[in-house]
């Protein structure tokens, strides 16, 4: 196992892969997952880890695209069968996924990426905002010992006393996998911009709430638009807290060959340097990042 700048390890090889659609059901507006049976990743991948998914024989997006694990699901036997991703409609790409049905086969290659560390610790505390919940459930089941992920199997020395999410998206339309959160223990706080749903305002207002009432996290993991993760970062150092964020930086090739996904690292007192979200991230911890 490598480890990269960030001291997070760097997991099993990758691999490229044909995968088969297995279902597809809507989550949220616009929010649907999909379960995709593709093995030799399942077996692999680590929660903050992603792939790439490619339509063949499309020119138009010609292009993959990355998607975070939402979570592996099981064969009968317990091996692990493929991957699950939660996706937002965007674009070209997402807008095709939407109409993909049972039996279509893509082109995915992955694991990808270093993943986020095994959390070891009593109070996690995990900061989305948008869709940024995705890589959180994988997490959360790994931190509480429901599944071990990787090979060979990454396992947790202590299980948390506490999971805390707080998720914020524009309003409570766009609200996805809560309760699937909440069925694991996760205290789900939610933010909504128009107030639709939980704290009227922005999800880093509530981790500072939580903060406030004495409700000190031990680290803090977070994924979202950049100002969201930049606000988050700042209250972390405030509060001298390790934080990581994982980075939806656009990628092309997801394998390091292309730089379309450079992200500017800091190396040394008042020294930065670049370094490649897909293959040095997407996980970076929040005090090396520059936002
Ligand atoms: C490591 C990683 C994990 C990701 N995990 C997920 C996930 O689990 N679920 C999910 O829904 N999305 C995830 N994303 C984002 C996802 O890759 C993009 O939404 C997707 O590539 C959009 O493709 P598209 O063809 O539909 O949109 P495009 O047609 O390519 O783009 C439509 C518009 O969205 C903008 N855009 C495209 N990608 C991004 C981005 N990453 N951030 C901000 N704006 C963007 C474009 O500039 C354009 O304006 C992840 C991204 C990364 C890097
Ligand atoms: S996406 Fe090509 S180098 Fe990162």
């Amino acid at each position: 196992m490598e480890h990269n700048l960030d001291g997070t390890a760097t997991q099993a090889a990758a691999v490229h892969t044909v995968a088969t659609v297995v279902e597809q059901s809507q989550m949220a507006t616009d929010t649907f997952r999909m379960r995709l049976r593709c093995p030799e990743i399942a077996r692999r991948i680590v929660p903050g880890q992603f792939f790439m998914i490619r339509e063949p024989n499309v020119s138009d997006p010609l292009l993959g695209r990355p998607f975070a694990l939402f979570d592996v699901y099981e064969q009968e036997d317990g091996e692990p069968a493929g991957v699950d991703i939660g996706y937002l409609v965007l674009g070209k790409m997402t807008r095709r996924m939407a109409g993909w049905q049972a039996g279509r086969e893509v082109e995915v290659w992955g694991p990808l990426g270093n993943g986020f560390p095994v959390s070891n610790v009593r109070h996690l505390m995990m900061v989305a905002g948008g869709i940024g919940q995705t890589p959180f459930l994988a997490v959360a089941r790994e931190a509480l010992g429901l599944r071990q992920y990787g090979r060979p199997p990454r396992a947790c020395s202590r299980r948390p006393e506490q999971i805390t999410l707080c998720y914020g998206v524009r309003t409570a339309a766009f609200l996805a996998g809560v309760e699937e959160f909440e069925r694991l223990g996760v205290e789900v706080r939610l933010a909504t911009d128009d107030g639709s749903r939980g704290h009227h305002g922005f999800v880093t207002e509530l981790l500072e709430q939580t903060i406030d009432r004495g409700d000190l996290p031990d680290v803090i993991y977070c994924c979202g638009p950049e100002p969201m993760m930049k606000a988050a970062s700042d209250i972390a150092r405030r509060h001298n807290l390790p934080c990581w964020l994982s980075l939806e930086t656009p990628m092309a090739c997801g394998i390091g060959a292309c730089f379309s996904c450079v992200v500017k690292v800091r190396v040394g007192e008042g020294e930065w340097d670049y370094r490649r979200a897909c293959v040095d991230g997407p996980i970076f911890r929040a005090d090396q990042i520059m936002l």
